[in-house]
């Protein structure tokens, strides 16, 4: 079996960029990859997503939550598990714990359904390893926006992105084995060194 890592944090809080830097680091040292987000180009995810973000009125929360969940569950089946089998090392921007920190969190949804809707979505698959970037979420929004328009996302009151970053630091304290904070208002090579290190000592394990 391969290797699975996610990355997780607020909006702009660099997990792209890491994840791009962590991909060439671990294919330097000869490791074959994966790097994917959701909905990972399934076309069903693709789908999803369209509806996610594109239409107003926007989803209900459960509606939301379903359709989280199934965008989720065709990327594990199409892309993140049949990879893993191939023992890759998939690197996921943003997974299960971003629907816990959302939805839970931001969105005041039972944790406990999300607990269930999530081993659905997740086929039980949890990963190995996670990384959370974490920001303030102003300086987040800032960063990620840098002009653009906000998605629908984006566009939650600054008091929801609060909730998801402490739902993502409530769920690293509870998971500290698994989930790893990592200062994320830093510049891009001292947050991808702590990534370094993590992953390292990781795969050693
Ligand atoms: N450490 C850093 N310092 C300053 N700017 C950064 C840093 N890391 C990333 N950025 C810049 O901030 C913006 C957002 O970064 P990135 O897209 O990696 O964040 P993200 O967490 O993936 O955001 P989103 O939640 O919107 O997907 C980009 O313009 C990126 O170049
Ligand atoms: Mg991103």
């Amino acid at each position: 079996m391969g290797f699975f890592i996610t990355l997780e944090g607020p909006e702009g809080s660099g997990k792209s960029t890491q994840a791009k830097m962590l991909v060439s680091y671990l294919e330097e040292k000869g490791y074959q990859c994966v790097l994917t987000r959701e909905p990972g180009g399934t076309k069903i995810g693709e789908t999803i997503r369209e509806i996610l973000l594109k239409h107003s009125p926007g989803p209900s929360i459960v509606t939301e939550l379903f359709l989280y969940a199934a965008a989720r569950r065709q990327h594990v089946d199409e892309i993140i598990r049949p990879a893993l089998e191939a023992d890759k090392i998939v690197i996921c921007d943003r997974f299960a714990d971003a629907t816990v920190a959302y939805q839970g969190y931001g969105r005041d949804l039972d944790l406990e359904w999300i607990r269930q809707v999530n081993y659905l979505a997740t086929d039980g698959l949890t990963p190995e390893l996670t990384l959370l970037l974490d920001i303030n979420p102003q300086a987040g929004m800032e960063r990620a926006l840098g002009g653009r328009e906000p998605d629908r996302m984006e566009q939650e009151a600054i008091s929801f992105h609060h909730r998801v970053r402490e739902g993502y630091l409530e769920l690293a304290q509870v998971e500290s084995e698994r989930i790893k904070i990592i200062k994320a208002d830093r510049g891009k090579e001292e947050v991808h060194k702590d990534i370094r290190q993590y992953v390292d000592e990781a795969l050693q394990r």
